[in-house]
C-alpha cells in the first residue's frame, strides 16, 4: 500500500536547500513537492522553474510541482525541461482541463488536478481516467502553516470512493495543515501522499519529522 510524504519546500531555509532536502529523504520522504503561486491565483508570489532545475541538481527524488497559478498550461513544457516529475494543477485556473492532462503526460510527467476546499470532486468526475494524481487541498492555498480544515476528512473518503468506483490506480493527496495530529485522519480516510510544508520544515530535524509522520499512519493504535 503506497504511503508518501511530500515535504514542501515552502516552508524550507532556501539558504539551505541542499542539506534540507537531504535530511527529509533520509527521514523517508519520497517525493519532494513544490509549490508555484503566481500572486493571482493565490495571495502570495513564490518560484518557479528555476527553483525546479536546482532541485533536480540536488536530489533524484520526483519532484511534485503543485501550480497555484492562472493558465498553468503555459508553464507545461518547460517544466517537463525543467525536470518535475508530477505537474499537479487546479482546474479553477484553467478552460480546457482535459486536454492540458494529455499534454502533461505527453511530455513525460504525471499529471494532477487539485481542488481548493470549495470546488467539489463533481469538477474531476469527466476525467478521472486521465489522472494520475487527485490533490484534496486542506487549507485554501497560498500558505505554508495554516490549520486543516475538518471538512477535508470527508472529502478524502467520497474521493478515495469515487477513485476506487472509477478503478482508477491515481495517487490521492492531501495539501495543507498536515501535522502528526491530522494525519492519521487524512491517511484513514484513503489518502496515500501527504504534503507537508511546516511541519517537516519548520522542525528543527527533518528527518525526524518525516519519520514521525511516518509513525503515525503505520503505527498499531
Ligand atoms: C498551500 C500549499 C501547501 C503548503 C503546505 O498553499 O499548497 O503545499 O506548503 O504547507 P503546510 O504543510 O505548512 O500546511
Ligand atoms: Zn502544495
Amino acid at each position: 500500500m503506497t504511503l508518501r510524504i511530500a515535504p514542501s519546500v515552502l516552508s524550507a531555509d532556501l539558504g539551505r536547500l541542499r542539506e534540507q532536502v537531504d535530511a527529509a529523504v533520509a527521514g523517508g520522504a519520497e517525493w519532494i513537492h513544490v509549490d508555484v503561486m503566481d500572486g493571482r491565483f493565490v495571495p502570495n508570489l513564490t518560484f518557479g522553474a528555476p527553483l525546479i532545475r536546482s532541485l533536480r541538481k540536488i536530489t533524484d527524488v520526483p519532484l511534485d510541482v503543485h501550480l497555484m497559478v492562472i493558465e498553468p498550461e503555459r508553464y507545461i513544457a518547460e517544466y517537463a525541461d525543467a525536470g518535475a516529475n508530477v505537474f499537479t494543477f487546479h482546474p479553477e485556473a484553467t478552460v480546457h482541463a482535459h486536454r492540458h492532462l494529455q499534454e502533461i503526460r505527453h511530455r513525460g510527467m504525471q499529471a494532477g488536478l487539485a481542488l481548493n476546499p470549495s470546488t467539489p470532486l463533481s469538477a474531476v468526475e469527466e476525467i478521472v481516467g486521465n489522472l494520475d494524481l487527485l490533490l484534496v487541498m486542506a487549507v485554501n492555498p497560498g500558505f505554508g502553516g495554516q490549520s486543516y480544515l475538518p471538512a477535508s476528512t470527508d472529502k478524502i473518503r467520497r474521493a478515495r470512493e469515487l477513485l476506487d468506483r472509477r478503478r482508477s490506480p491515481a495517487a490521492l493527496e492531501v495539501d495543507g495543515g498536515i501535522t502528526q495530529e491530522t494525519i492519521r485522519d487524512a491517511w484513514r480516510a484513503g489518502a496515500d501522499t501527504f504534503v507537508a510544508g511546516n511541519a517537516v520544515f519548520g522542525a528543527k530535524d527533518p528527518g525526524a519529522a518525516v519519520r514521525a509522520l511516518l509513525k503515525q499512519c503505520t503505527e498499531q493504535v
